[in-house]
């Protein structure tokens, strides 16, 4: 009798450290934030290996991601057109030196003249913490670490395609120094997760001339010395080193920055 319990306890213990062992990522995030659903931008990470979409990001995304504006342009009634910086996709860099900011952009253009390895071994600017993650458990042990805590959040935008006029309608600042993932335009799965110091994050609503609304991450760089001076003089006419310079975050990629929410709740 107690012979059987034994077994069956045991058996029990062995299809429960099978279970954890082979468990999705979809099943760690819930173990850390049961009551948090995943956000769509991570969605790629839950891909079974081997099964990859050819080109994550789509040329019409990109406009997202090279709009750069001023910090003073970001206040209700404000008009955006996505997509300043055109030759984005035609000014291909080797990741060599170590630059900041909008450079981010750039390795979306680069599918074809770098290679992954070459993205993620590349020198990181100064105070720039980089990684490189192909799972969604990897990317939150990352994200955790860095904060030393699980009260953090995913932000992300939700941009409807083919809509490229916008109305500023609410702006609302996130935080500073955000870990931001970006999903890398390759086809295996690889999200970079950085962070770039001296940025603020907001989240801005937008209205889309059909009416369509929308809520695009925003990140503002206060030291832009490490830009790319064309890309900046195209778009605003300004140098590298003068004055802040935002830009949207497309679709695939979130900011992670502290869950203030969850403090508070444990105040009450
Ligand atoms: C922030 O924390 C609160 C309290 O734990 C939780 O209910 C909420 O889902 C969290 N928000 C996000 C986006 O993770």
């Amino acid at each position: 009798m107690e012979f059987a319990h034994l077994t069956v306890l045991s058996l029990f213990c062995l299809a429960f450290v099978g279970i954890t062992a082979t468990s999705s990522g979809e099943d760690y995030w819930q173990s850390i934030w049961p009551n948090t659903p995943l956000p769509k931008t991570f969605s790629d990470l839950l891909i079974p290996s081997g099964k990859t979409n050819s080109l994550p990001i789509k040329s019409e995304e990109l406009k997202q991601y090279s709009t750069l504006f001023f910090e003073h342009d970001l206040h209700p009634g404000k008009n955006f057109i996505l997509g300043n910086t055109n030759s984005v996709g035609s000014i291909i860099r080797p990741f060599t030196k170590s630059r900041q900011g909008v450079t981010d952009s750039i390795w979306l253009a680069n599918k074809e003249k770098q290679s992954l390895e070459d993205f993620c071994y590349s020198p990181t600017a100064i105070a720039e913490h980089k990684h490189c993650v192909s799972s969604l458990k990897s990317m939150i042990d990352q994200v955790i670490s860095h904060f030393g805590s699980t009260k953090i959040k995913a932000i992300s935008s939700n941009f409807a395609p083919y809509q490229d006029q916008y109305v500023v309608e609410d702006v609302k600042k996130v935080g500073d120094n955000a870990v931001m993932c970006h999903r890398l335009n390759f086809e295996k799965v690889v999200f970079n997760c950085h962070q770039v110091r001296d940025t603020t994050a907001y989240v801005v609503s937008l209205v889309a001339s059909d009416g369509t609304k929308t809520k695009a991450l925003t990140v503002c760089h206060h030291d832009t010395r490490g830009m790319n001076p064309e890309l900046l003089y195209e778009a605003l006419e300004v140098t590298p080193g003068t004055v802040p310079v935002c830009h949207f975050i497309g679709n695939k990629a979130a900011a992670w920055v502290p869950n203030h929410t969850a403090d508070n709740l444990c105040v009450m």
